[in-house]
């Protein structure tokens, strides 16, 4: 998975090439319009101002594919939050030289009235000795996983063989240590019950919460929440594989010229960050949490405009990111009656 989509010149993602969007392989939560990009201002906002309006306050994005999403939210700021748009340090987390480019054409003039930085690796970022916000849409679901598929009472793990033409499925025993985290979340799966394990969970988490001396993480991706890999029968587990907006039937085929992408498991998120200390404010999805944060503007005259609308819609209607998409809040050093606007009224 990792070749298939990192490798420096075949990867799906390396490759440059438009995968997100109409044009692309699949559509994200991004690609319907900037609605995402305005909503999550009011968010960043809120949080600068719990903050006390500190003169610099970090945004941070990894995974931004083509940038639309920064350029959503930095152009939201100057009209509507002029005192998060004077503190705002924007800092792109990204690895591959291409994305990067993209990233700068689609920013275009907001670099020059904001401060805009690009970090190939988290060396450069994780001073944390600033408050701010880090979010990110679509990244776990993309980072490589391990499969496990329990049998007869036993882990075996699915690997990759070459039979030539072609790669295909094999399994060999599972080793005990890279199974920890799943097993102790289980009495008894069921017969074929298929996991997967996101071995680059843990160091990630870490180097989120080294990037902000304090502030709030924000994760939205499509999976389960805590208990759920294991609450309906999963055979096939979660791995697909996408290509120009139709799910493949073989991951293993043409690496570099699909997407492959896996469910996130939240519960794990929410884990790894308690160990490290911060705050679990809560999983939502976008019907409410988008909806939460848009309701000030949908409650009072005027009304947005239609476009806005119907983005709106697509983001929050059931039938497209509504349910699918979810949004994870972690805090670092928070106050602790702190309850983020995206999570809707405290229950
Ligand atoms: C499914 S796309 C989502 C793009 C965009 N955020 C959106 O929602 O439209 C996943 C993106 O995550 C990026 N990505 C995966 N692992 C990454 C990593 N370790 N650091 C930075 N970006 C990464 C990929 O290159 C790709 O651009």
């Amino acid at each position: 998975m990792s070749e298939a989509l990192y490798h420096p010149e075949h990867g799906f993602y390396s490759s440059g090439r438009a995968r997100t969007g109409i044009k692309g392989d699949f559509l994200t939560p991004v690609s319907p319009g900037p609605v995402l990009g305005n909503l999550l201002a009011r968010q960043a906002d809120e949080l600068h101002r719990i903050l006390g309006r500190p003169a610099r306050f970090r945004l941070i994005e990894q995974g931004a594919d083509t940038g639309a999403l920064a350029r959503d939210l930095l152009g939201s700021l100057r009209g509507g939050f002029p005192e998060l748009a004077a503190a705002v340090e924007f800092h792109f987390l990204e690895p591959l030289p291409k994305l990067a480019q993209k990233q700068k054409h689609t920013l275009g003039p907001l670099q020059r009235q904001h401060a805009v930085h690009w970090h190939a690796s988290w060396d450069s970022l994780s001073a944390g000795d600033l408050p701010g916000l880090f979010y990110s849409c679509e990244l776990l679901d993309s980072f490589p996983v391990r499969i496990f598929r329990h049998c007869s009472g036993r882990w075996l793990e699915r690997v990759v063989g070459w039979d030539p033409p072609r790669f295909v499925w094999q399994e060999r025993e599972a080793l005990a240590p890279e199974l920890q985290s799943v097993l102790g979340r289980t009495p008894a799966p069921a017969e074929d019950h298929v996991v997967e394990i996101r071995p680059g969970a843990t160091e990630w988490m870490r180097a989120v919460a080294q990037s902000l001396s304090h502030g709030l993480i924000l994760t939205m991706d499509y999976g389960f929440p805590a208990a759920g890999i294991f609450e309906v029968p999963r055979p096939a587990g979660t791995l697909m594989a996408f290509r120009e907006h139709r799910q493949q039937s073989d991951p293993l085929a043409d690496p570099g010229e699909q997407d492959l992408t896996c469910h996130v498991n939240f519960g794990e998120l929410e884990e790894l960050g308690s160990r490290l200390g911060l705050q679990n404010h809560g999983l939502t999805d976008f019907a409410r949490g988008l909806t939460a944060l848009a309701a000030p503007l949908l409650q009072q005259p005027p009304a947005p405009p239609e476009p806005w609308i119907r983005n709106f819609r697509h983001l929050t209607h059931p039938s497209f990111f509504g349910h699918t998409h979810k949004i994870l809040a972690q805090g670092k050093n928070l106050p602790h009656d702190f309850h983020p606007a995206i999570l809707g009224a405290a229950r």
